[in-house]
């Protein structure tokens, strides 16, 4: 009888606070700037796949919570070669070893969010599977090696490889093998940092990703002055923050680095619109909390949608969800929260 190989891993989602938005080479992802995202808590925003692979299945195959979608796309056959190539090459080490490589697979997924909901599914995915097939295949589980397998799927996804506080270093190799995610700090190193999501809408966005970055590298203009003046400055100083535990620096340069994705969106020709009046809305009480406060006790930060992300230091949650509750209360992503509204305390 042919035997079922199997094993089973989670993949949690990223929010960038500093953005990739940008491709130098489109086939290998590889990116025009280095990002900096915060990988989210799994308890509410993760994926978790059982990968699975035996001579007697027919062909490579993908559920995702329970529908089922074959495994042809570009990206997807581009990281299960690469995984398969390094089975083989521990295969061809050692006659020991069962000779897996060749097999079909077959993923199963489950989100414990909405797939629709523009939440960087795709990174959770990604990772997921590939953390899922590194497993089954036992292949030397560097985090940061496996980074660039997942950044040729989705590139977002290389950075929910890691745990914690991340970076993705650009490189400027052509082959892309110095383009991978690094740990900037693990999440015990600031426990206090929190993020709460508001789905603002779950409908599926407008301009994807891929598109719409390549429309602004080519269209806009304010495009080159963010890649070249302002991201590498700014990414030392996230970094810097983040590691210094300063969240006041770390809020006020993730919000601004959200204003200026969004500006070289509105630059792009023609235009990207992500934003809609409520994120808008979210913006100005972000704003005029900070203001009440005297301090930056939160920041927003949008991807390629209008849900909004907030990041903020749990000793202020009451403040800051409070606040955001008693305006925004109507809109979805209350329930993955721990907060409960009868703890608001409403600034004056
Ligand atoms: O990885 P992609 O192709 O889904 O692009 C992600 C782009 C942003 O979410 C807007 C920014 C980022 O760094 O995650």
């Amino acid at each position: 009888m042919s035997e079922i190989y199997y094993a089973t891993s989670t993949g949690p989602v990223n929010i960038a606070t500093l953005k990739y938005w940008g491709k130098r080479d489109e086939d290998l992802n590889l990116p025009t700037n280095s990002s900096i995202s915060v990988t989210l808590d799994q308890a509410h925003l993760r994926t978790l796949t059982t990968a699975s692979c035996s001579s007697k299945f027919e062909t490579d195959q993908l559920w995702i919570n329970g529908a089922s979608y074959p495994l042809d796309g570009a990206r997807s056959k581009q990281v299960m070669a690469d995984l398969r190539s390094l089975r083989e090459e521990i295969e061809n080490g050692d006659s020991s070893i069962p000779k897996i490589a060749a097999f079909p697979l077959h993923i199963v997924s489950e989100n414990n969010f909405p797939t629709a909901a523009g939440l960087a599914s795709s990174a959770a995915g990604f990772a997921a599977l590939i953390s899922a097939v590194a497993k089954l295949y036992k292949l030397p589980t560097n985090a940061s090696e496996l980074s660039k397998i997942a950044r040729k799927g989705s590139g977002s996804a290389c950075r929910s490889l890691l745990g914690g506080y991340v970076a993705w270093e650009m490189g400027d190799l052509a082959n892309g093998e110095d383009s991978k995610a690094v740990q900037i700090a693990d999440k015990k190193h600031w426990p206090d940092m929190k993020a709460a999501i508001l789905v603002v809408s779950d409908m599926k966005k407008d301009v994807p990703s891929t598109s719409g970055m390549q429309l602004t590298v080519h269209t806009s203009d304010l495009f080159q002055y963010r890649i070249k003046e302002v991201v590498p400055k700014r990414f030392i100083a996230m970094r810097k923050a983040i590691i210094e535990k300063d969240f006041p620096t770390f809020a006020e340069l993730t919000m601004k680095d959200s204003n200026s994705f969004h500006s070289v969106c509105l630059d792009s020709y023609p235009p990207i619109f992500y934003l809609n009046d409520t994120s808008k809305r979210i913006i100005k009480l972000i704003n005029l909390l900070n203001q009440s406060a005297g301090e930056i006790i939160a920041a927003y930060t949008f991807d390629a949608g209008p849900n909004a992300v907030i990041y903020y230091e749990e000793k202020n949650e009451k403040y800051v969800l409070g606040l955001l509750h008693q305006f925004f209360s109507h809109l979805g992503g209350w329930e993955s929260s721990s907060f409960n509204p009868k703890d608001a305390v409403i600034p004056e």
